[in-house]
């Protein structure tokens, strides 16, 4: 069978509806050393990853997974709202408790973003593309969001728990945004034509996060980042230090900063905060 067949075979079965949240679904996707993984459905909540926050704080073990059909105050980086409606998309918010040393932490989310497009391009046969530093894109338009947020250990040198939030879009959400939205946010459906299966999408995304997330320390991730990245080669402007700079995207490093070639030729590396196509 060819690796399309059964992508479409994967697909054929919720083509036209999304598939509703099921614990036992997503369990039957995860490998065997996976079956004790704690998953919790929601029909809706705030934000997941407050959802899981709370759980995170109370002691819930590593792996722990909190997904909602809706959340009434999805969060996005930079203060932004995530626009997440009921039976349209994939909320979900992984608890991980790292043993690496507290310098890698800045490196989960780029590292989750490699996960999850895999897990899209499996499901869909499509090709994604992530724009640095935590967005999916399909067809340059946004798909998908990823928000980690951390709680650091009374010494300072390793992560208590960080939960990584992934919001993907499936169904058309068009009707949910405004018109500043609809010009950079699209979903899977609008960009494929087809709508994956939600808990089958839920599981490859957790088994992609158990690979990806092992392979942070050897920074060998970091080809498959590369590889899809999408502001690389291309005119950009971002902040940087308070200011206001363009210049052109010349790569990532090491520990996955975006490197931002200046008109002077030199070369400054960002390790925080968004970079945008500059307008002609
Ligand atoms: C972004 O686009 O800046 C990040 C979006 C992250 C959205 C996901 S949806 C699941 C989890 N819960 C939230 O409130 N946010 C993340």
């Amino acid at each position: 069978m060819s690796l399309n067949d059964e992508n479409s075979e994967k697909m054929s079965a919720a083509a036209t509806e999304i598939a509703a949240l099921s614990a036992e679904a997503i369990l039957s996707g995860l490998s065997a050393d996976n079956q004790d993984r704690k998953i919790i459905v929601l029909d809706e909540t705030d934000s997941t990853n407050n959802e899981a926050k709370k759980l995170a704080a109370e002691g819930a073990p590593h792996g722990t997974v909190v997904i909602a059909d809706s959340q009434t105050s999805g969060k996005g980086r930079l203060d932004r709202r995530f626009v997440s409606p009921a039976g349209k998309g994939l909320y979900m918010s992984v608890i991980i408790r790292p043993e690496f040393d507290i310098k890698f932490a800045p490196m989960i989310t780029s590292a989750a973003a490699v996960a999850a497009s895999i897990a899209v391009e499996e499901l869909c046969g499509c090709e994604v593309q992530i724009k640095w530093v935590n967005d999916l894109y399909i067809n340059g338009k946004k798909i998908s969001g990823i928000l980690t947020e951390s709680a650091v250990n009374s010494g300072g040198k390793s992560l208590e728990y960080a939960v990584i939030g992934i919001g993907i879009n499936i169904c058309s959400i068009t009707e949910h945004l405004d018109e500043e939205l609809k010009l950079r946010a699209s979903s899977i459906e609008d960009e494929t034509g087809n709508i994956p299966d939600r808990n089958a999408l839920c599981a490859a995304v957790l088994n992609e996060l158990d690979t990806w997330l092992g392979k942070i320390e050897d920074r060998s991730y970091i080809t498959e980042y590369r590889q899809r990245e999408f502001l690389t080669g291309k005119r950009i402007t971002a902040e940087s230090g308070g200011k206001i700079i363009s210049g052109t995207a010349v790569g990532i490093d090491r520990n996955a900063n975006l490197m931002v070639e200046l008109s002077n030729g030199e070369i400054i590396n960002l390790n925080s905060g968004e970079a945008n196509l500059l307008k002609k």
